[in-house]
């Protein structure tokens, strides 16, 4: 389970990883942070490209450091954004590779203050696709 202290400090560092956003084609900056079984944290941002497909979102972005970095065990999610946006398709699927029906997904929306929602990963991408 998470406590309320963990579950600040993965806002926190999701909030933190937006300012390294690279999107001067969208000019829409995400930040994200994974909280892996093993206490780290991973985070990461959008990086756009002149070739616009080749974009990386925040949150694969951050998954793709965790499991590169031997961590492959997602215990909860955050994301944040300006308005605060779920995560895309492409991420759920990929978030959910590393993680539980019941992983957490915290969405910051960095505008409000009360713009905190939290979503399992079942909620956002049931019936995930697996191959086993
Ligand atoms: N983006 C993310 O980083 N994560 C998502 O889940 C949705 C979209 C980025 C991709 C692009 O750089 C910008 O947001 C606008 O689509």
């Amino acid at each position: 389970m998470l406590d309320e202290k963990q579950i600040d400090s993965l806002v926190a560092f999701a909030f933190a990883a937006r300012a390294n956003a690279y999107a001067p084609y969208s000019k829409f900056s995400v930040g994200a942070a994974v909280l892996m079984e093993s206490g780290e944290i991973f985070t990461g941002c959008n990086v756009e490209n002149a070739s616009y497909g080749l974009t990386v979102c925040a949150e694969r972005t951050a998954i793709v450091k965790a499991v590169s970095s031997g961590d492959r065990k997602i215990k909860a999610v955050s994301v944040a954004t300006s308005r605060g946006g779920t995560p895309c398709g492409a991420c759920r699927q990929f978030i959910s590779e590393f993680a539980d029906p019941d992983t957490i997904i915290i969405v910051l929306d960095v505008d409000r203050d009360d713009g905190e929602r939290v979503f399992s990963m079942a909620q956002l991408l049931p019936e995930a696709f697996r191959l086993s």
